[in-house]
């Protein structure tokens, strides 16, 4: 019998998951099927609830329900913990097991990328809402040792900092000094919504002082390319979207699930084909 796998959110027909894990069920021999499932928020616990009587051997959460799933699952990991937010669930017997893969998944696209060791560069991050959490936590549990903090809020950023588990070093800046001392930083991750589409045409701050040697990370996937992406290159500096991110999340899952690491590369094209190539 196949295994059942599945994502729930709400929506969730966007969700681009399914494509890509029937697509590595079906490279790896791999017998198993995943589904998407549209879960309100008032029908989570059921849901949850329902998974579990039915078999469900694992699933992705997406939103709204990353925080809201927390307490109904039987353990969470400590980074996922701290984070606050989970997107992957592990069948363990009759156990569910709480994961984040989003900050990891982030990690591992940038170091497919980037050309030195990631964790001793200075970085700066900018944004402080809940994708910056989950790279920010990741990536200074991973041993990172320098990440500046840029928000337009400055008190979320704070907030993120105070609240860090992981030992790393960190200034809250506001955009315009992050704009002014960017020539500081080797590695850039843009993690707000500014950029994306239907407003595609702003930056959340200037690209003046970046050194060509600099690397601009965009968690954005739409458009491919972001204003921010296009001005990095102009400067000479390199640059990546969020197709990376999206691939690599999704691969680590796959992986805690069946154990063997699908290639995100298949992941990552479907990801292109689904935006419209
Ligand atoms: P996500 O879960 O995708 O990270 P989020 O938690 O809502 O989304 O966080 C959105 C991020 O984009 C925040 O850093 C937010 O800045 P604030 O903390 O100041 O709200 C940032 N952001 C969104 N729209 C913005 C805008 N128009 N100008 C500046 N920052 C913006």
């Amino acid at each position: 019998m196949k295994k059942l796998y599945g994502v729930i959110g709400d929506p969730i027909s966007h969700s681009m998951s399914p494509d890509m894990h029937n697509d590595a069920f079906q490279a790896l021999g791999i017998q198993a099927h995943y589904q998407p499932f549209h879960v309100k928020e008032a029908d989570l616990p059921k849901a949850v609830e329902g998974m579990k009587a039915l078999g469900i051997s694992g699933f992705n959460v997406t939103v709204p329900h990353k925080t809201a799933v927390m307490p109904l699952l039987d353990e969470v990991d400590p980074l996922a913990q701290a984070i606050g937010a989970v997107n992957t669930v592990v069948r363990e017997q009759n156990r569910f097991i709480g994961y984040n893969t989003d900050g990891e998944g982030f990690l591992a696209g940038l170091m497919a990328e980037y050309d030195g060791d990631v964790l001793s560069k200075r970085i700066l991050l900018v944004g402080a809402g809940g994708s910056a959490r989950a790279i920010y936590y990741t990536l200074s549990q991973k041993g990172a040792q320098k990440i500046d903090i840029a928000n337009r809020t400055a008190a979320r950023a704070e907030e993120l900092k105070k609240r860090c588990p992981y030992p790393v070093e960190t200034v809250v800046l506001t955009m315009e000094e992050a704009s002014n001392k960017l020539a500081n930083y080797d590695i850039i991750i843009q993690t707000t919504s500014i950029g994306m589409s239907p407003h595609a045409e702003s930056m959340p701050l200037s690209l003046d002082h970046i050194r060509s040697d600099a690397f601009v990370a965009d968690i954005i996937y739409n458009p491919i390319e972001t204003v921010l992406m296009k001005e990095a290159r102009a400067h000479g500096a390199s640059a990546q979207n969020g197709a990376k991110m999206l691939s690599f999340q999704g691969a680590l899952a796959f992986e805690k699930w069946t154990g063997t690491m699908p290639d995100p590369s298949r992941m990552e094209t479907i990801i292109y084909n689904k935006l419209g190539g």
